[in-house]
């Protein structure tokens, strides 16, 4: 029988530390793009893939991300009452149902493989996917969502990549190709963060997986890899030397690093740009800025 993927794991624990001071009270993945938080993007991502269980492994400070799923009757009362119907809808469609999401702690930040190990027992003997809100993907048919379908073929799998230069493949994780099929390759190797120059390829995996129970087997042995970490690409590459396949899927869409502050400052521009109500005044502002700079050199 074909195995369909109902239930992502959003892996929030970690500490947030590139954006010190403000993550002290504030979880990075509340931070917003214009007007709405990184793992509202990351949950609409989710839903348009098929996701029907949304669950977020959380660590201590993370409270404000466990409101913002709430509903809140008296906000919509008062919306209602003043007529502001596009508002509440806008609001409406934040609400998560009953049962639909579960938050699960993970009392050591010992690495996004361990995080993901957390929600091994929600997850159960099914495949899943993992979506890390601080990768936002602009694209028109939804990074998992082709993860998905890529996953209805192949059954196996799939991380998502992309092409990065020399210099940067050390901060990634790193596939070792077997077999390029133009999207899709087939892969005999995955390093995390190779040092410099070591790289097998230019193909890094970013912040998208549709994994196999058998990697949440593999994170049982808890093995420390990179920077000291318990290292989720460690134990899909162990997956595969047991004999299971892993594709890359270069996905079509544009990725911003929103955990770094460059990343997330071009992503709030773009995502600002791309709305009808904003873009005139912020394409002005930004073309009298450069001017501006211009002139000063
Ligand atoms: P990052 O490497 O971006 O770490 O984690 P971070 O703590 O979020 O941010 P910096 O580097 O200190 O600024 C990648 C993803 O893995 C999760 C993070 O929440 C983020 O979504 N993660 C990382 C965990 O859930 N637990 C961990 O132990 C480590």
């Amino acid at each position: 029988m074909r195995s369909k993927v109902t239930k992502a794991i959003f892996p929030v624990a970690g500490m947030g530390t590139r954006f010190l001071p403000a993550t002290k009270s504030v979880p990075k993945e509340i931070m917003t793009l214009v007007d709405r938080p990184l793992v509202q993007y990351a949950i609409d991502e989710a839903r348009s893939a098929g996701i029907k269980e949304f669950i977020f492994v959380t660590s201590r400070g993370k409270g404000a991300l466990e409101d913002y799923f709430d509903n809140a009757p008296q906000l919509e009362q008062a919306l209602r009452k003043k007529g502001k119907t596009e508002l509440l809808e806008i609001l409406k469609s934040t609400n998560m149902d009953s049962g639909e999401i579960a938050y699960m702690r993970q009392h050591k930040p010992l690495g996004l493989g361990h995080a993901v190990w957390c929600a091994r027992r929600l997850v159960g003997n099914e495949p899943f996917a993992v979506i890390l809100p601080d990768d936002v993907i602009a694209a028109e048919k939804s990074c998992l969502q082709q993860m998905v379908e890529a996953f209805e073929e192949t059954q196996s799998n799939i991380v998502a990549a992309m092409e990065v230069p020399d210099d940067k493949a050390s901060s990634y994780g790193i596939l070792d190709i077997k077999e390029d099929m133009g999207a899709l390759v087939s892969t005999k190797g995955m390093v995390e963060k190779p040092a410099p120059g070591t790289q097998p390829s230019n193909l890094a995996v970013i912040g998208r997986y549709i994994l196999t129970p058998t990697v949440l087997q593999k994170l049982n042995k808890k093995t420390v890899g990179a920077g000291g970490e318990i290292q989720l690409t460690d134990a899909i590459d162990d997956a595969r030397n047991d004999g299971e396949e892993v594709y890359g899927l270069r996905f079509k869409g544009t990725r911003y690093d929103c955990g770094s502050k460059a990343g997330f400052l071009q992503a709030t521009v773009a995502f600002a740009l791309a709305r009808s109500e904003l873009r005139d005044d912020l394409f002005k502002f930004i073309q009298d800025m450069v001017a501006a700079d211009k002139a000063a050199e």
